[in-house]
C-alpha cells in the first residue's frame, strides 16, 4: 500500500525526506501517526525512526527550516523534538532491545527498522511509512497492523507476555486504545494481561492515570472500565471503585450495583460533556456507598451521608492517583458533595429557600451539577426516568427565575465586615463573623432580599440583640 497521496497533505514530510537524504540515514513515520492517518483521526504527534542518529537528523532539518525553529534535545533518550506550526516532531534512532520506559533505565542499542517495530506495543501501533526515495509513501507492516485496524483488533506483535514485559503499562494501554477507538482485544492478548496483572504495580501513578484519563474521556468510558475490572487490573489501580461491585441481599432485598451504576452515570453523562473533572464527578458520586451502607429492617438499604463521606474521599484518592490537588479536584469534591440536592428538590415542594440554598451552594458550577444529576437517572423503569426528568426541568427553570430576581449564584453579601466593624465601632472578633452569618442565612432564607438597605436595617436590628448600638447610619450606595 502507498500512501504518498496522504502524506502529500503534510509539506513537512517532503522536508524530513530531504534532511534524511542530506544525512545519509533512512527515515520513517512511525507509530500512532500512521495508525491515525489510516483510521482517519486528527494526529498532531508525529514520530519519525531514522537508522541512525535521531538527533542528527532533527538538527539538519531545523537548520533547513530556518531560525525560528527550536529543537529540543534528550540526550539520555536519544531522542529529540520540535514544533512546526501545530505538529510536534518526535525524531529517535531506531532501537533493539527494550522500549524506553521511564520506570527502569533505558537499554538503547542502536538496530534497524525492523528491530524497531518489534519492540513496540501493538501491531496499529507497530506501522511504517518510508521517507526515503526508492519508496517514498510505502506502507512497512510486518504484523498485520492493516488488518487489525480492519478488525478493529489489539493485538501485540511479538508474544503478549514478552511485549508487556517490556513495559507492563502497556497492558493498560491495550484497554485505553479499546476503549478510545472502540476495537477488541485479541484473546492470546486479554489472556496475557489478566496473567500479568500485578505487574502494573512497577508503573508509576502518572502514567496510569495519563491512560486512566483517556479512558474516561473515551465515548462509551465503561467499556474500558468494565475491560479493567475482567482483566483483573481495576483492585490494583483503583480499588475504590473495585468496592463498589457487588450486590448484597438481607432478607431478600438487594442494593443496586454500584459499580455498574456509576459506569451508566459516567456513559449517560459522555455525550454532554467533554470537561474530564465532570467526568471524574461521576465516577465518585457514589463512592463512599460501601463505607456508608446499611441495612435496616424497615427502610431497607441506606446509604446515609454517602455525598458527604464521599466529597471527604475526593482529596486521598486525587492524591494517590497523582490527579491535581488544585481547583479541579475542589471542583470534583463540591459536586460529589450537592449531587443529591437537585433530586431531593425535584421530589419535594419546592420551596425558593432550598432553591437559593442551591444557588448559593453551586455557584457557577450550577450547570455542571444539574448535567450530572440527570446522568444519575438510572431507573430501568422508563415511565419512572420520565417523571423525574420533568420534574427536573421544572427545578431547573425555577433556579433560573429565582437566579433572574435574586442574583444568588456569585452570592458577594452586600453587608461586609468592614462595614459590620464600622458600623458598631468593633474591632476585629467574633461577634461580626456571627452577624455575617446570620444577615446571610436570613438573605438565603428570603426574610430579607440581598439588598444594602434592608440588609442594614436588619443587621442594626440583629446587632441590637446582641447588645451592639451603631454609631454610623447606612451610607448612601
Ligand atoms: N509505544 C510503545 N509502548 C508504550 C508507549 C508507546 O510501544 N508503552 C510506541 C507505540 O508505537 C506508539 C508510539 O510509541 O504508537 C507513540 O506513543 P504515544 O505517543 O504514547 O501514543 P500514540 O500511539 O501516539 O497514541 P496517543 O497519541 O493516543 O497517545
Amino acid at each position: 500500500m502507498n500512501l504518498k497521496d496522504k502524506l502529500d497533505a503534510f509539506p513537512l514530510f517532503e522536508r524530513i525526506a530531504q534532511a534524511a537524504r542530506d544525512e545519509q540515514v533512512k527515515a520513517y513515520v512511525i507509530g500512532g501517526f500512521v495508525r491515525d492517518l489510516l483510521l482517519k483521526r486528527n494526529s498532531k504527534d508525529i514520530d519519525i525512526v531514522c537508522v541512525g542518529s535521531g538527533i542528527a537528523l532533527a538538527n539538519r532539518l531545523a537548520l533547513d527550516l530556518g531560525p525560528d525553529v527550536h529543537v529540543s534535545v534528550f540526550k539520555n533518550f536519544g531522542t529529540a523534538q520540535l514544533k512546526q506550526g501545530d505538529l510536534e516532531v518526535e525524531f529517535v534512532g531506531a532501537r533493539k532491545e527494550s522500549y524506553r520506559s521511564e520506570s527502569r533505565k533505558p537499554i538503547v542499542e542502536d538496530g534497524t527498522l525492523e528491530d524497531d517495530q518489534n519492540r513496540r506495543d501493538f501491531t496499529i501501533n507497530a506501522l511504517g511509512i518510508s521517507l526515503n526515495d526508492e519508496d517514498y509513501g510505502e506502507l512497512i507492516d510486518p504484523f498485520g497492523g492493516v488488518r487489525d485496524l480492519r478488525m478493529k483488533m489489539l493485538r501485540t506483535p511479538l508474544e503478549p507476555s514478552l511485549t508487556f514485559s517490556d513495559d507492563p503499562l502497556r497492558m493498560m494501554r491495550a484497554i485505553r486504545f479499546a476503549s478510545q477507538l472502540n476495537f477488541d482485544i485479541e484473546p492470546d492478548t486479554f489472556d496475557a494481561i489478566m496473567a500479568m496483572k500485578d505487574r502494573i504495580e512497577i508503573v508509576s501513578m502518572e502514567r496510569i492515570s495519563d491512560e486512566l484519563n483517556k479512558i474516561v474521556l473515551s465515548s462509551v468510558p465503561s467499556y474500558g472500565f468494565k475491560l479493567l475490572y475482567q482483566a483483573g487490573l481495576l483492585p490494583y489501580i483503583f480499588p475504590e471503585l473495585m468496592a463498589l461491585h457487588g450486590v448484597e441481599i438481607i432478607e431478600g432485598r438487594g442494593h443496586k450495583d454500584n459499580f455498574y451504576h456509576t459506569l451508566q452515570v459516567l456513559d449517560n453523562l459522555a455525550p454532554h460533556t467533554d470537561d474530564l473533572w465532570l467526568r471524574w464527578a461521576a465516577i465518585l458520586h457514589d463512592i463512599a456507598k460501601p463505607a456508608t451502607k446499611r441495612f435496616d429492617k424497615r427502610a431497607g438499604w441506606t446509604f446515609h451521608n454517602h455525598e458527604e463521606l464521599g466529597a471527604r474521599m475526593v482529596p486521598g484518592i486525587f492524591r494517590r492517583l497523582k490527579l491535581p490537588l488544585n481547583e479541579k479536584m475542589r471542583f470534583v469534591k463540591k459536586l460529589v458533595r450537592l449531587h443529591l440536592r437537585p433530586i431531593v428538590l425535584s421530589k419535594e415542594e419546592i420551596t425558593d429557600s432550598a432553591m437559593r440554598r442551591l444557588l448559593f451552594e453551586a455557584g457557577d458550577d450550577l450547570e455542571s451539577l444539574m448535567k450530572l444529576c440527570r446522568a444519575d437517572i438510572t431507573s430501568k423503569n422508563p415511565e419512572k426516568v420520565k417523571r423525574y426528568l420533568s420534574n427536573f426541568d421544572l427545578v431547573e427553570k425555577k433556579l433560573i427565575e429565582l437566579e433572574e430576581k435574586d442574583k444568588l449564584r456569585n452570592f458577594q453579601p452586600v453587608i461586609t465586615g468592614e462595614i459590620i466593624m464600622e458600623t458598631f465601632a468593633l474591632t476585629p472578633s467574633k461577634v461580626i463573623g456571627v452577624l455575617k452569618e446570620t444577615i446571610r442565612e436570613a438573605i438565603l432564607e428570603g426574610i430579607i432580599p440581598n439588598e444594602y438597605e434592608p440588609a442594614f436595617a436588619f443587621m442594626v436590628e440583629e446587632g441590637s440583640k446582641l447588645g451592639l448600638s451603631p454609631v454610623t447610619f447606612p451610607k448612601e450606595k
